[in-house]
């Protein structure tokens, strides 16, 4: 089978695409053909060694993709998989999943997907429409009414702001483009902060207390989390969910000390392991019937596996506006 293949965390230049046996599947484990994979930030980051988990070299990227089982190991729940098309986690047995073929646990390596995702849509169904869904919960039960977000043109941005309407929370859009203000409004979209303009920092506050706004969700971190705090009513919390960045979060202590704000930190992975199943095997169910819409990604462009270098240097040039996804074969 193909593999990429990263051999040290010094970014997409250490990918080297192999053939390797195809495994074999053991007990509560199941093998997965692969169908597609998208290129998420959390990938970039892995290729760099920067990301949550760092095993040792080498090791094969990609954080979620998409595909059937073609085989079984032991055990009742592997025998229920066999057959199924998948959505199959990147974190656990296996490593990730940008190769022919992964071998996955199916305890919490692989869900079924519904019958009316393309594999295309499965493929990008963990990550971000998850993640949504946890903004929104996280949300919901602080009874907030309005919330903020940067990187808000992102295909995560682009979900909350959908789910976000449908709930009747308002958005506090953070972007950096003018393109991206005009992309959220063509969506939908009231309020939406150009963080590059002058003047972004008074229309952040009075957005802010216009609509009294006290949790905030940032995926850059570096100056923009303490602008936002700064921006906010006392009292107010910014989640830390994502460094694109790549910088420190800058916050001023006065802030935090005189005005009781604070920066907490968010994480998928552990997220869904404090709640309970039954509410994650619901979120996981309501989250399939709500990809077609709330919930769809863009797709801007497909390239086989063995393009995975010029996938890359195509999406680092252009997060914005669809994703790029990897064909496996
Ligand atoms: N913590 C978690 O569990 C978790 C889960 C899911 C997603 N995330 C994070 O959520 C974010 C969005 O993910 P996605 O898959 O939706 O991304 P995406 O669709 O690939 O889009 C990335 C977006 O980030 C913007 N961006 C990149 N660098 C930026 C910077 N320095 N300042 C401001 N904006 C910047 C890009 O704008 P340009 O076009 O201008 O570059 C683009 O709009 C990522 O940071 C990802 O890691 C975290």
């Amino acid at each position: 089978m193909t593999v990429a293949v990263l051999n040290s965390y010094s970014g997409p230049d250490a990918i080297r695409i192999e053939q390797r046996p195809i495994p074999t599947p053991g007990k509560d484990e199941v093998l997965v053909k692969v169908a597609f994979a998208p290129i998420n930030p959390s990938d970039l980051a892995t290729l760099k060694g920067t990301y949550g988990f760092k095993d040792p070299t080498p090791i094969v990227p990609g954080g979620e993709g998409s595909g059937e089982v073609v085989a079984a190991g032991r055990g009742v729940m592997a025998s229920y998989f066999l057959g199924k098309r998948v959505a199959c986690a990147g974190w656990g047995t296996g490593g990730g999943v940008w190769s022919e073929y992964v071998v996955k646990s199916v305890k919490g390596g692989v869900l079924p997907l519904h019958k009316s995702l393309s594999l295309e849509q499965g493929a990008m169904s963990l990550i971000n429409p998850l993640t949504a869904s946890a903004f929104i919960d996280i949300s919901k039960k602080g009874g907030h009414k309005a919330i903020a977000l940067t990187a808000a043109a992102s295909s995560l941005g682009q979900m909350v702001n959908r789910l976000g309407r449908k709930e009747g929370i308002q958005i506090i859009n953070v972007v950096r483009r003018d393109a991206q203000v005009d992309l959220l409004k063509a969506q939908g979209a009231d309020i939406v902060l150009n963080s590059s303009e002058t003047g972004f920092d008074q229309e952040l506050y009075n957005a802010c207390h216009h609509t009294n706004t006290l949790l905030a969700f940032d995926a850059v971190a570096g100056q923009i989390t303490g602008q936002l705090l700064k921006a906010m009513p006392p009292n107010s919390k910014v989640i830390v969910f994502s460094a694109l960045s790549r910088q420190a979060v800058q916050v001023s202590p006065s802030i935090i000390i005189f005005e009781n704000k604070m920066v907490d930190s968010f994480w998928l992975g552990p997220w869904i392991s404090k709640q309970n199943i039954l509410k994650i095997m619901l979120l996981w169910k309501r989250a399939q019937k709500q990809i077609p819409s709330y919930l769809k990604s863009e797709i801007r462009k497909i390239y086989p596996l063995q393009e995975v270098k010029e996938a890359i240097s195509d999406y680092t040039d252009q997060m914005t506006g669809g994703k790029i996804l990897l064909r496996m074969s």
